[in-house]
């Protein structure tokens, strides 16, 4: 919860509500760059217990949050003891507009901090790193003689692209170790597109260049995931760093991620690919997920991008579609 002394969340809310839907039908950026910047800048130089960090809201006002860093919570019911940590939290446009989810905040903050808990007595167990690497490397010589990936190379060799000179993926997930059961390779068998996928656009390049780099972001990610994916040439960078480098030659990929990455992506820029969940209408009918649709995101698919297939997968990738800019 915001932390101000002039508490902007006393404004009444359903008025509050009609001018964020207000500023929403106008063109108002809900996300920017410079916001996400300023705010994640606050957050690293003030990331100690008892400071404040601050982020700007919709109408240019700042919002302060009270940091909790390394706060100890002992659970009620149980022994577990958890431990928090400052994250950066972006509210989607349906959920800034439910005044259940306001929680206190200022109805214009979609950009807010958030605590994050995670246990601190008893460390998470972590499979091996040849394991992983191992697992990873599998996924991707099965992915790379699946018909589903010359389903995709097709449909990709059917469009021309714009230049790409960077993937950016969001919420892979931490790799576990190949299992017998295929729903739980979902996070290999999404690196393996991530990387197979790189190397096609890298081989397929006639332009001169110094290679495609390729950043994944993804909270979850543990130092041996980041040991596996930096030896496959894949960087993982904090939130909001894979944010901040998307660009215009970007190819962003993301799946199921837990925050609402379409809707902050396509204000930031207009990536030269897309592979995202499938864009099914304006998101106002249905209850929205983490990563909801969205009028605005609606509007911009349908003015910049065109629609290809992603081969049916939905074991290991869920719903997904492939959005190439239009040249
Ligand atoms: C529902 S899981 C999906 C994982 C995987 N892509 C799949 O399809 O099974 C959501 C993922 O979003 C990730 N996530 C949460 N916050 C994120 C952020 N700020 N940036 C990128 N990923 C994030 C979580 O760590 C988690 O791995």
């Amino acid at each position: 919860m915001s932390d101000n002394e002039d508490p902007r969340w006393a404004e009444d809310p359903l008025e509050a509500a009609a001018k964020v839907q207000r500023l929403y039908d106008s063109d108002v950026p809900f996300f920017t760059k410079d916001r996400i910047r300023e705010a994640y800048k606050s957050l690293q130089e003030n990331n100690e217990p008892g400071k404040k960090a601050y982020t700007r809201d919709l109408d240019g006002k700042l919002e302060s949050f009270k940091i909790e860093t390394g706060e100890v919570f002992p659970d009620p019911d149980d022994d577990l003891k958890w431990i928090g940590y400052p994250i950066l939290y972006y509210v989607s446009i349906q959920h800034l507009l439910d005044q259940e989810w306001l929680g206190g905040n200022s109805p214009y903050s979609n950009l807010r901090i958030v605590h994050c808990l995670e246990r601190c007595d008893e460390p998470a167990e972590e499979i091996d790193q040849q394991i992983k690497h191992e697992s990873l490397q599998r996924a991707i010589d099965t992915w790379r003689d699946s018909q589903s990936w010359e389903q995709l190379k097709k449909a990709l060799s059917g469009v021309s692209l714009p230049p790409v000179k960077k993937f950016v993926a969001f919420a892979l997930s931490s790799m576990p170790a190949f299992s017998d059961v295929p729903r739980d390779n979902r996070s290999l068998f999404q690196h393996a597109l991530l990387v197979t996928l790189r190397d096609l656009l890298l081989e397929s390049s006639t332009q001169e260049h110094d290679g495609i780099k390729c950043y994944a972001q993804d909270p979850a990610y543990t130092e041996r995931d980041i040991a596996v994916l930096q030896s496959c040439g894949v960087t993982v960078l904090p939130d909001p760093e894979g944010f901040l480098e998307v660009d215009e030659e970007t190819a962003v990929i993301s799946i199921s991620p837990n925050v609402p990455v379409k809707q902050v992506v396509s204000e930031l820029a207009r990536p030269a690919l897309i592979i995202w969940n499938t864009i099914k209408g304006n998101g106002l009918e249905e209850t929205p997920t983490t990563d909801p649709d969205s009028p605005r995101l609606q509007k911009w698919i349908n003015e910049h991008y065109e629609t290809l297939e992603f081969p049916p997968e939905p074991e290991l990738f869920g719903q997904l579609a492939v959005y190439a800019r239009r040249t």
